[in-house]
């Protein structure tokens, strides 16, 4: 039996992703703040033929993520995989912003992280075995306007996983850990997360749907390597940040602002769910299903990058020795 816990598994990413491990022989651990969605994903689970634990916690309480993993050992056993996924979000432009909110999102969506890893390496690094998948995001790299709280968590948690894996490295640890940093994806962060904007929000075009990326974040836990960008889209941003920053700041304060948002006018009366959860059952997709791909040649190929390296390898080897070998034989003819 395999232990699996997952934060922010009630909904959107998290929610897509515990469907897809939801297996005869997996023990899903579920945590997020709403029970009415977490029991609806923990009826899925058993559904699928996996078990299922309800956890209904605020991963910005490290003592309450750390009981969870207590109490999910005692139910299940060792775990095996730890994804944090939990996210809050605030769309305004930082001077719209107050000091409260950007404490809120990096409590969520930074320390929520961090407590989860924590929670998870006191567990794994005594047996020395184990991986931790963080749900990273292009924008940890590459910040946008109108989310500055998100994308300096986004941007925390690297640095905080860089120095970890130095220290997983160093102690010779056999705990692994790695980062799927994501492209847009359709999910309900954009109806339920606080936004001071005009419009209603939308994830930054090319969109995705969950269930893509939840096979990249299955495939991650199985595959841990240091860090995977999900789509041409992620890995574009990641790689124009680190060759023309200032180039792609003048591109993004166009593009990144009207982009975030729909033409539909705001609902100013919308609960939110930056303090508390929303009520309902929203599921894994948002409503940009029209819009949003099923499939990207570039999502695979990020994900099995190293049969392609291979193939790549053996094409140029193959090549390689035919022009060897026609060499040869023009040389021989000519003698
Ligand atoms: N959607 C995108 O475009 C996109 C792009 C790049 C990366 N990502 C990453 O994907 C992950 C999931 O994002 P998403 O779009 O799926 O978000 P989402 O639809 O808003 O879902 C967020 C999940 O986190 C839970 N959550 C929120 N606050 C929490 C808290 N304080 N404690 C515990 N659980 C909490 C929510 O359930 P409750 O409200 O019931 O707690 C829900 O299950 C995040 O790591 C995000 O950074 C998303």
């Amino acid at each position: 039996m395999t232990t699996v816990v997952v934060t922010g598994a009630s909904a959107g990413v998290g929610r897509a992703v515990v469907r897809r491990f939801a297996r005869p022989g997996i023990r899903l651990a579920l945590i997020a703040r709403g029970r009415e969605r977490l029991e609806r994903a923990a009826g899925e689970v058993r559904a699928a033929g996996a078990e299922a634990l309800v956890l209904p916690v605020d991963v910005a309480d490290a003592a309450a993520v750390d009981d969870a993993a207590a109490r999910t050992e005692a139910a299940f056993g060792p775990i095996d995989v730890w994804i944090n996924a939990a996210m809050v979000t605030v769309f305004a432009p930082v001077a719209e912003m107050t000091a409260g909110e950007y404490r809120r999102v990096t409590e969520v969506t930074y320390l929520g992280c961090v407590h989860g890893t924590l929670a998870a390496l006191q567990r794994m690094k005594p047996r020395d075995r184990g991986t931790i998948v963080q749900v990273g995001s292009a924008l940890a790299y590459r910040s946008i306007p109108l989310q500055s709280a998100y994308c300096a968590a986004k941007s925390a948690i690297v640095g905080f996983t860089d120095s970890l894996r130095c220290e997983l490295i160093h102690d010779r640890s056999d705990v692994r850990l790695t980062v799927v940093h994501l492209p847009a994806v359709d999910t309900p962060q954009f109806d339920w997360a606080r936004s001071k904007m005009p419009r209603r929000p939308q994830p930054l075009p090319p969109i995705f749907e969950p269930e893509l990326i939840a096979d990249a974040v299955h495939h991650a836990a199985w595959h841990p390597r240091r860090e995977y960008w999900l789509g041409w889209s992620a890995a574009k941003a990641i790689l124009a940040q680190k060759v023309a920053p200032g180039i792609a700041d003048h591109l993004l304060a166009h593009r990144a602002w009207d982009g975030q948002m729909t033409d539909e006018p705001r609902n100013a009366d919308r609960p939110d769910n930056l303090f508390e959860p929303v009520a309902g059952d929203q599921g894994a997709r948002g409503r940009f299903a029209d819009r949003a791909s099923t499939t990207s040649p570039a999502i695979w190929s990020s994900e099995h990058r190293t049969l392609l390296l291979g193939l790549a390898g053996m094409v140029l080897a193959g090549t390689a020795l035919a022009v060897f070998t026609a060499r040869a034989a023009s040389r021989r003819a000519i003698r």
